[in-house]
């Protein structure tokens, strides 16, 4: 057996080991979905993987178009203020309660002041300044992080039941 036979070997015993418990634990076959963002039509094609993800997971009408708004809010923050980002979906569980996590990141210049960002009429650029605090609202659970200089992070949750 050479070195790259063991190490083909161990590289067949690891990667069953590493590939099961996620399959294991995981109901929903394909539960994760990243969408690279850097165009507004990029923001379309997210939008269109967490509708198909959320109304697997038994989110009603209502509830599809939240996170629809929700994710073109934040990703065009991301192509606005940072040219462009990562939209990462994710199908989340808790007890009984199936829901979305939805991780908009960018590598832009990063958000200095985040409590005044998330007042209602906050804008650098003269808009509405709703983007954030609005979408705060849509979702269960919301969280911006943000490094000056090394970018944003935006995660939320929504739980369909
Ligand atoms: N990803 C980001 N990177 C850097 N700055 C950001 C980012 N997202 C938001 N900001 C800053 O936060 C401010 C508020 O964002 P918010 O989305 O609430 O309002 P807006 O984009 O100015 O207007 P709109 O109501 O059209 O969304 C922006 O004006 C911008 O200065
Ligand atoms: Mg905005």
């Amino acid at each position: 057996m050479t070195d790259s036979d063991v190490a083909e070997n161990r590289r067949s015993e690891v990667l069953p080991a590493v590939a099961s418990p996620k399959a294991i634990d995981s109901p929903y076959p394909a539960d994760e979905f990243r969408v690279q963002i850097e165009s507004l039509e990029d923001i379309v094609i997210a939008r269109q993987q967490a509708r198909h993800l959320a109304s697997k997971l038994g989110f009603s009408k209502c509830n599809l178009t939240l996170i629809a708004t929700a994710i073109s809010e934040i990703a065009r923050n991301a192509v606005e203020y940072a040219n462009g980002g990562e939209v990462v979906i994710t199908a989340i569980s808790s007890g009984n309660r199936r829901g979305v996590k939805i991780v908009v990141s960018d590598r832009g210049p990063g958000i200095a002041d985040i409590p005044s960002v998330m007042r209602d009429g906050y804008s650098t650029v003269n808009r509405l300044g709703i983007g954030l605090p609005g979408t705060r609202r849509l979702m269960d659970e919301f969280e911006v992080s943000s490094e000056s200089g090394e970018g944003t992070t935006v995660t939320m949750k929504k739980w369909a039941s």
